[in-house]
C-alpha cells in the first residue's frame, strides 16, 4: 500500500493530460483499503477509482482520493461446459485476453488490444467488434467503499447496457476486486462485424487467429495511447428511434445506422463528426484523430480544459447539423 499526497496524475491517464490528485491511494490487497477508510485526513473526501486511467479525462485536479487497485492473480475453474477465469482487478485486460488464447480458450479474441485494467472493463462494458464484455462476463466481486462490505454481483445484477453498468450508474461506490469470466469450452469465433473476417486473410479462425487479426485492425484504425495520448472514442454512439434514422437518412443519404433491438438505430458517432469536418483537425495540441473521427487526440501538451473545450464545440456542431446529442464515453472529471 502507498499514499501519496498532492500526487502528479499525468502518468495515470492514457491523455497524458497535467492534473494532480489531493491524494493517491495505491492498494495492492483488498483489505488495505478497509485500514485506510477512517483515516482522519482522508475523512469526508470523495473516492475516485483510477485502473489504467484510458477512459477518463482529467478537466482540473482531482480534490479527493484517486484510487488505484494493483490487485493481481489469474485462476481457472472447471465449470461443467465452460472455463471460467477469475481476474484481479488490477491485472492489464489485454494480457488477459492474449493469457486465454494463448491457452487456446477462446471468447475475448474480439475484445483484444483494449486499453485498461481488468477492473475497470465491466464499468463501461467494454465492447468491439460484435462482442461485448457481457457476453461472457459470469459476476463481480466489488467493495462497497463507503461501508467495507464485499459484494458479489452476477451477471444480471450488474446493470449492463451498451457502454454502460450500475458500476458507471453509481461512481465513487464501488471498488471493484475482481472480474470472473466465463469461457463457453465450445467456442464459435465471431467474424461478423465489417473488415474481421477479410483481416483473418484465409487463416484458420483459431482464437490466436483472431485475436491477432483484431490486433491488426485496431492498430491499422486507432492511434496507440502509448504514442499518441488519447482515450479511445471520445463520443458514444447515439441511439434513436427507428423513425427517427428513416428521417435523418432522408435528408442525409447514406448517414449508417444498425439495428439496435427494441425499434432503436445506433448511428455512426464517427461518421457524423467526419461530416462536420473534425475529422484529422486540430486546435493547439488538443485535436481529433485523422485515422478515426472519433478519437480525441492530445499531440503533446493539450490541458483536459483544452481537450474538453474542442468536445464541446464537435457535440454542438453535430447537435446544429443534425440534431443528435452527442454523449461522452469516458468519464470527464469533474463532472461536466
Ligand atoms: N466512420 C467514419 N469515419 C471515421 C471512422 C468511422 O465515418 O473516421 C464510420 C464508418 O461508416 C464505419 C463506422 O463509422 O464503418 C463504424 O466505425 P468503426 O468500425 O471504427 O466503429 P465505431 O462505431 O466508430 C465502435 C466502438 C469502438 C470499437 C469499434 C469496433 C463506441 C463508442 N466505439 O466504434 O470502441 O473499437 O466500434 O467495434 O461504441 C472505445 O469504446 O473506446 C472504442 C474504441
Amino acid at each position: 500500500m502507498r499514499l501519496v499526497a498532492d500526487a502528479d496524475l499525468r502518468p495515470l491517464n492514457s491523455f497524458r493530460v497535467a492534473a494532480r490528485a489531493r491524494w493517491l491511494l495505491e492498494l495492492h490487497a483488498p483489505g488495505e483499503f478497509s485500514r485506510l477508510r477512517d483515516e482522519a485526513r482522508l475523512a469526508g473526501l470523495p473516492w475516485l477509482v483510477v485502473g489504467g486511467g484510458s477512459n477518463l479525462l482529467f478537466v482540473d485536479d482531482y480534490p479527493g482520493v484517486v484510487v488505484r487497485p494493483l490487485f493481481r492473480g489469474r485462476e481457472w475453474h472447471e465449470d461443467g461446459d465452460a472455463w471460467r477465469l477469475r481476474v484481479g482487478a488490477g491485472e492489464s485486460w489485454h494480457e488477459t485476453v492474449r493469457f486465454c488464447v494463448e491457452a487456446g480458450r477462446g471468447g475475448l479474441e474480439n475484445l483484444s488490444l483494449i486499453p485498461g485494467t481488468v477492473g475497470a472493463a465491466p464499468v463501461q462494458n467494454i465492447g468491439a467488434y460484435g462482442v461485448e464484455l457481457s457476453d461472457l462476463l459470469h459476476a463481480v466481486e466489488a467493495l462497497e467503499m463507503k461501508s467495507g462490505k464485499r459484494h458479489r454481483f452476477a451477471v444480471d445484477a450488474c446493470g449492463f447496457a451498451y457502454r454502460h453498468s450500475r458500476f458507471k450508474a453509481e461512481p465513487g461506490r464501488w471498488l471493484i476486486l475482481a472480474v470472473e469470466l466465463r469461457l463457453p469450452k465450445r467456442w464459435r469465433p465471431r467474424l461478423d462485424y465489417p473488415g474481421v473476417a477479410e483481416a483473418l486473410a484465409g487463416a484458420e479462425p483459431t482464437p490466436r487467429a483472431v485475436s491477432d487479426a483484431i490486433c491488426a485492425i485496431r492498430r491499422r484504425k486507432l492511434p496507440d495511447p502509448a504514442a499518441l495520448g488519447n482515450a479511445g472514442s471520445f463520443f458514444q454512439n447515439p441511439l434513436v428511434t427507428a423513425a427517427d434514422y428513416a428521417r435523418l437518412r432522408a435528408a442525409h443519404p447514406g448517414m449508417p445506422g444498425y439495428p439496435a433491438g427494441a425499434g432503436r438505430v445506433k448511428l455512426s458517432a464517427a461518421w457524423l463528426i467526419e461530416r462536420c469536418g473534425w475529422r484529422g483537425r486540430r486546435e493547439g495540441d488538443a485535436g481529433v484523430s485523422a485515422e478515426h473521427a472519433l478519437v480525441l487526440v492530445n499531440h503533446g501538451r493539450a490541458s483536459g480544459a483544452g481537450l474538453w473545450a474542442l468536445a464541446r464545440r464537435i457535440r454542438d456542431s453535430v447537435a446544429a447539423r443534425f440534431g443528435v446529442e452527442l454523449e461522452p464515453e469516458p468519464r470527464v472529471i469533474p463532472d461536466q
